[in-house]
């Protein structure tokens, strides 16, 4: 069969650019150690509520800067409303939602993951500037979507 050397140099263009993402996910999943925000672990969406850790949502800390905030998303807030979170500190927030999907956005961050019923997501950061952030939903969730927001203290 006759390949028209065109069409075979594009299949070569498309063949090494595969190779190279390939390696790139790679690459950064093996050595430089990036996931993608993953599930933890499954609760039941009703019960939610009233086991830990969301059963105190809030910041705590878990070492020398270090802290662990849990949120919970639920139709229309995110408990807590208002996270003061101390300059430097590395945060992990673990999150799920009590009822339908919400999103969990920190303005000017890396946190944005999903909220799905039950499914706890976790993702760190480090907040290096004070500042506030806001804390939105990113996911549609209803009537009251637009009034799903809290904030984020850095002092
Ligand atoms: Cu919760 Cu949109």
């Amino acid at each position: 069969m006759k390949v028209h050397v065109y069409e075979k140099a594009f299949l070569w263009v498309g063949g090494v650019m595969l190779v190279l993402f390939l390696g790139a996910l790679t690459y950064a999943s093996l050595a430089m150690g990036i996931q993608l925000p993953g599930k933890v672990a499954q609760l039941d969406p009703a019960e939610v509520r009233s086991q830990p850790p969301f059963s105190e949502p809030g910041l705590r800390q878990v070492g020398e800067n270090e802290y662990e905030a849990v949120v919970l998303g639920q139709i229309w807030s995110f408990a807590p409303s208002e996270l003061r979170i101390p300059l430097g500190a590395k945060v992990t927030f673990i999150a799920t939602s009590a009822d339908v999907i919400h999103g969990l956005h920190i303005e000017g961050t890396r946190v944005n993951v999903m909220l799905i019923p039950g499914q706890i997501s976790k993702v760190t950061y480090t907040f290096d500037e004070p500042g506030e952030h806001l804390m939105i939903c990113h996911e549609y969730c209803g009537s009251g979507h637009h009034l799903m927001y809290g904030k984020v203290i850095v002092e």
